[in-house]
């Protein structure tokens, strides 16, 4: 579904993704983790069309999509959640998904069609005509997931859903994240809280300062005595 081959971003002297490849298939859970400043996000930034790559290359189901515009990368399938949450909070949680509906339909209609639909598919029923500017960090990272959706995507990109939850909202989003998979969609998902991450991904990849030190299955990335060193702390291994 996506490949990344040697993605590099360089930001002045700080190279912040380096040389990195990895590849989630159709229907798989790719899960991205790391320390704080380890490159996740900008890995995302480069695959969603926000940040051109200074070297390497992204593929979308064979497709080369290396530099693309965020709008035409969303338009081809990939969309993206923000680990610092944009609604437009003005609007209701409706309007925001309608919003996000909008941008693949080709009409009002259709998209207050898919608008319902991702509601539905998302059980946001509750809370679809509060303001988004009065919602709790619970609700505001369910209205993201569910604008995202409502773009069609194939690929979801899910930079750290699970930042500031309860621990109740935590176990909802990681069945929300499972559902939506169920329903079709790849995910990769940027996490920090490692028991739901190993409980939902098929497949790890780790990164250090900007490089890749370790992947695989959730079993064989956290036995990795590099990634406990790195990542998991020296505690881990008492
Ligand atoms: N737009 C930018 N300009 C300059 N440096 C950046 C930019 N975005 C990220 N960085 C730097 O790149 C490194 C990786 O950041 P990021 O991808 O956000 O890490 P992560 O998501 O793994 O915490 C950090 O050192 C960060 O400060
Ligand atoms: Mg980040």
């Amino acid at each position: 579904m996506i490949k990344v081959e040697k993605l590099t971003k360089q930001f002045g002297g700080l190279k912040a993704v380096s040389d990195v490849s990895f590849e989630v298939k159709e229907g798989q859970i790719l899960g991205l983790i790391g320390p704080n400043g380890a490159g996740k996000t900008t890995c995302f930034n480069m695959i969603a069309g926000a940040l051109p790559p200074s070297s390497g290359t992204v593929f979308f189901k064979g497709q080369e999509i290396t530099g693309l515009k965020p709008n035409k990368i969303c338009h081809l399938g990939i969309a993206r959640t923000f680990q610092i949450v944009k609604p437009l909070k003005k609007l209701t949680v409706k309007e925001n998904i309608l919003v996000g509906a909008l941008s693949k339909s080709k009409d009002i209609k259709e998209a207050r069609k898919k608008a319902e639909e991702v509601i539905q598919l998302t059980e946001i029923e509750d809370i679809t005509d509060l303001k988004a500017s009065d919602l709790s960090i619970g609700n505001l990272k369910r209205l993201e997931m569910a604008r995202a959706l409502a773009t069609s995507p194939e690929v979801l990109l899910l930079d750290e859903p699970l930042g500031g939850l309860t621990t109740k909202e935590v176990e909802n989003a990681v069945k929300m994240t499972r559902k939506i998979n169920q329903s079709g969609v790849t995910i990769i998902i940027i996490e920090h809280i490692m028991k739901a991450l190993m409980s939902m991904a098929d497949y790890i990849v780790v990164l250090q300062n900007g490089i890749k030190i370790s992947e695989g299955t959730p079993k064989e990335v956290s036995a990795d005595p590099e990634v406990i060193k790195a990542y998991l702390g020296e505690d881990a291994y008492a």
